[in-house]
Formats: structure tokens, C-alpha cells, sequence
């Protein structure tokens, strides 16, 4: 039996030698170039206020917290400082925002006839906010400016929510190239990740130096206007529509759960009648990478909006990580336990690709063939023996 013995020794050294070959040959392609690896945001919401519980303590007096010092000098004239205030630069933000969405993002959906005028539509939003008190807004303050920036809108089928799983939603609606949420609507758009708020003491009638944002006799100002942009957007929304929740949750927050925006201002808002009206609600639940699986369809808290939606007449489906959010998890998550096979499979998937079917790993392969042949033989011989 040597002579198998030392062939089994040989092919092994030869095949060690390739895979050494291989090891190196990739660790020089890789040296050449160092790449960071793909990074979405970690994101999971976006900088609308968190809904606090309504409480049922009887409404009191609002009292004004902040200082009501009479033109305090406004942070914005001269250098840029950042503050906790209205974002300087507010207005041209925002007019530069409407014409750019209109002319540039998607000049091919607007048309003369729907064409929106920018200066009007800020116009509009100023007057609702400019010289008022903050903590006086609520849920009607807004409704002018969504009345003309959504006005003749509907989203049909391509209406896409979200709740926990910001960043993600976002990379895959493709800024309302292949799904619509309500940040990639005009109305949204134009203030999306911006502060300000109104105060009627103040010589510009915005506060530049600091925004409430926590008015505590009155929970409806912090969410007049991200409140009734979520409502009017589910108003908006027909056909089938796309929810992406977070399996994932942390905290003891639940994938669908109480004082978020999918369930007090996007669900109870669907339009059940009509031409425009929601058909079927499809769920898609997201387990991060590297994280622990909460719910999964069916179960907890996806089992109560499913009943929810059903009851509401509406169709519903529910889909545990579909593979096109999978990946792009994993290209946000590289370095994840769960996507390092994703990412090896796919480096031999383009190999073969790039090389054709004869390939080095094919090679190392049919070494490993021989290897098992002569195994087995030895076996066989040992056994005659
Ligand atoms: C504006 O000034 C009035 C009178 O001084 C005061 O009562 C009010 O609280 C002030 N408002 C704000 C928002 O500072
Ligand atoms: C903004 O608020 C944060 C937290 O309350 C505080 O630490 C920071 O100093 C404030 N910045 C300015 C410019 O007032
Ligand atoms: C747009 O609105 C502004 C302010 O309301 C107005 O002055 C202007 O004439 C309007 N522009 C067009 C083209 O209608
Ligand atoms: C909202 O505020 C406006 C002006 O402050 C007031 O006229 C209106 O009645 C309020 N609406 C609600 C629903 O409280
Ligand atoms: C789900 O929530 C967890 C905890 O907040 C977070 O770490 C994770 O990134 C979220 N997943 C997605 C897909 O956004
Ligand atoms: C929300 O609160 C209601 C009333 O307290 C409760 O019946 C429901 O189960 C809660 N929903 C979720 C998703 O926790």
C-alpha cells in the first residue's frame, strides 16, 4: 500500500500548493485597491418627532418655555453656525428643492399642466408657520400647503411605507424610481431633514436659536406637520401597497406598534371606497443582519395588523426578507455573519463569469476529486488486506 500512500501525499501537496497560489494571487488583487465596504446609514428613522402616548391629563394653559427675548440676534446673518433652531437658509432650501425635484429628478413627470409654483408652494407653508407660536400648531396648520403640493397626486401601486427601517426603504425606493414613499413626494421632499419653527416675537418671525420640539401641553404641534404629511400620503395611496417593517426591533418595540406613523396616521387613513382605493397591503419584514429574529409574518405583532387589515377589507400578504432588501442589508452589512456566504458565492458566480467555466476554483476542484479517488481506493485496498 506505500506506493497509494505516497500518491495520496503527493496530491495533497499539490493540491495545498494551488490553494496556497489561489490565497495569494487573491491577496495581491485585493492589496492593490483598498475599498471601504458599502455603507447605506444605520438610519432606522428619519428626523420626524417620535409620537408620544396621548396622555389624558386635561389641557392646560400653554406655557411658553422658550425665551421671548425680542430680536435676538439671528445666528444666520454672517458666518453659518449650525443651531437647534430653524435651519438657516430655510426658504431657499426649500424653493431650490421644488424647482430641482420639478426640472431635474423627474422632469418627465411633470408635465405644463401640473408644473407647481415654487415660490407659491413656500409661500403657502410660510404662512402657516412664520410669526406663530410653535406649541399652538395642529393638525390643520399645514393642510393649505399639502392641499397644493399634492393636489392631483395619486400613487398608485407604488406607494411604499415604513416604520423602523428607514435607511433600507429608502435605498430600495430609489428616490421614487422604483417605489414612492412619502419622502420622495414634493410636499416631503422639500423639507426633509430641515427644523424650523415659528415665533411670534422674533424679527424674521422663525427661531434661529432653538426649537421646542417637545411642547408639552400640546402633542399635536410636534406632529403638525409630519402627522398630516403621513396622513395625506396614505390618502394618496392606491391599489397594492408596500409596508417594510422591522423584525428586528429592539427594546421591546414591536414590528407593528402603537404611536408610530404606519399605525396612527398611515393605516386608519387607506381609502377603502373609490376608484383610488387601497386593494391589497403587503407586509415585508426585515431581520437584520448580525441581529436577533423578534417576529417573523404571522406572529406577535404582525399577527395583529394582519388581522387589523383584514377586517378593514383589505387583502394582505406578508413576506419574511425578501432577497432584493437582502441584499442590499448585506451591502450595507458586509462584514455580517449571514452575508459572508452571499458574498463568497458571488465572487465564484462572477469568477466564472469573468473566466469562463475552467476556472481556478473548477481546478482545485477536481483536485479535491482525485484526492477522495485515491481515498477510496485506499480504503478498498486496506479492507482487502
Ligand atoms: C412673545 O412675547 C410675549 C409677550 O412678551 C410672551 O407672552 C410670549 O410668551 C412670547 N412668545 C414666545 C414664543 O416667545
Ligand atoms: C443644541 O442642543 C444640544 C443638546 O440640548 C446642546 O448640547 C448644544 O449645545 C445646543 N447647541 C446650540 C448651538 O445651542
Ligand atoms: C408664482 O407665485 C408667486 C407668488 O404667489 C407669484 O408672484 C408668481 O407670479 C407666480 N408665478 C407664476 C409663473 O404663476
Ligand atoms: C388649529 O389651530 C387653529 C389656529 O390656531 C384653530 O383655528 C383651529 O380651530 C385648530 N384646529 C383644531 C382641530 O384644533
Ligand atoms: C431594526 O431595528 C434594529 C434596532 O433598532 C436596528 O439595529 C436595525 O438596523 C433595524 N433594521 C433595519 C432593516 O432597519
Ligand atoms: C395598541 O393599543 C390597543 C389599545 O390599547 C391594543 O388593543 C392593541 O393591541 C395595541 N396594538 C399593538 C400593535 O400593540
Amino acid at each position: 500500500m506505500y506506493p497509494y500512500v505516497l500518491l495520496v501525499l503527493f496530491v495533497l501537496l499539490l493540491a495545498e500548493i494551488s490553494i496556497k497560489n489561489l490565497a495569494t494571487a487573491k491577496e495581491q488583487n485585493s492589496n492593490d485597491i483598498h475599498l471601504e465596504a458599502p455603507h447605506l446609514s444605520d438610519r432606522t428613522e428619519s428626523n420626524r418627532p417620535p409620537i408620544k402616548p396621548s396622555t389624558n391629563v386635561p389641557q392646560k394653559k400653554i406655557k411658553q418655555k422658550i425665551s421671548n427675548t425680542k430680536n435676538k440676534i439671528n445666528p444666520c446673518k454672517g458666518t453659518y453656525v449650525r443651531t437647534n433652531g430653524t435651519t438657516c437658509g430655510l426658504k431657499e432650501i426649500m424653493i431650490g428643492r421644488c424647482y430641482e425635484y420639478q426640472f431635474v429628478k423627474y422632469p418627465s413627470a411633470t408635465n405644463q399642466h401640473n408644473i407647481k409654483n415654487c415660490t407659491a408652494l413656500y409661500e403657502t407653508f410660510e404662512s402657516a408657520v412664520r410669526y406663530k407660536s410653535h406649541c399652538n400648531m395642529n393638525m390643520s396648520t399645514y393642510k393649505d400647503y399639502f392641499d397644493l403640493a399634492l393636489a392631483g397626486v395619486h400613487v398608485i401601486n407604488r406607494a411604499m411605507f415604513w416604520s423602523g427601517t428607514y435607511a433600507v426603504t429608502h435605498a430600495y425606493s430609489g428616490s421614487g424610481l422604483n417605489y414612492i414613499t412619502l419622502e420622495d413626494t414634493l410636499a416631503a421632499a422639500m423639507v426633509n431633514g430641515l427644523v424650523w419653527c415659528g415665533n411670534e416675537n422674533h424679527t424674521e418671525g422663525f427661531d434661529f436659536n432653538s426649537c421646542p420640539n417637545n411642547c408639552k401641553d400640546n402633542r399635536w404641534a410636534d406632529l403638525a406637520f409630519w402627522g398630516l404629511a403621513s396622513k395625506t400620503f396614505a390618502q394618496l395611496a392606491a391599489g397594492e401597497i408596500f409596508v417594510i417593517l422591522n423584525g428586528s426591533q429592539l427594546h421591546g418595540r414591536s414590528a407593528f406598534r402603537n404611536n408610530s406613523y404606519f399605525s396612527d396616521f398611515e393605516l386608519p387613513n387607506f381609502r377603502r371606497h373609490g376608484e383610488y382605493r387601497v386593494t391589497k397591503i403587503n407586509a415585508l419584514v426585515l431581520h437584520s443582519p448580525d441581529e436577533k429574529v423578534m417576529e417573523r409574518c404571522g406572529e406577535k405583532s404582525l399577527r395583529l395588523l394582519e388581522d387589523l387589515i383584514t377586517n378593514n377589507g383589505f387583502e394582505y400578504a406578508c413576506k419574511d426578507d425578501p432577497e432584493e432588501l437582502i441584499l442590499i442589508m448585506c451591502g450595507n452589512q458586509w462584514e455580517a455573519r449571514e452575508c459572508q456566504i452571499a458574498r463568497r458565492v458571488l465572487r465564484q458566480a462572477w469568477d466564472t463569469k469573468l473566466y469562463g467555466t475552467s476556472n481556478s476554483n473548477q481546478k482545485s476542484l477536481s483536485l479535491l476529486m482525485i484526492f477522495y479517488f485515491f481515498l477510496i481506493k485506499i480504503v478498498v485496498f486496506n479492507n482487502k488486506v
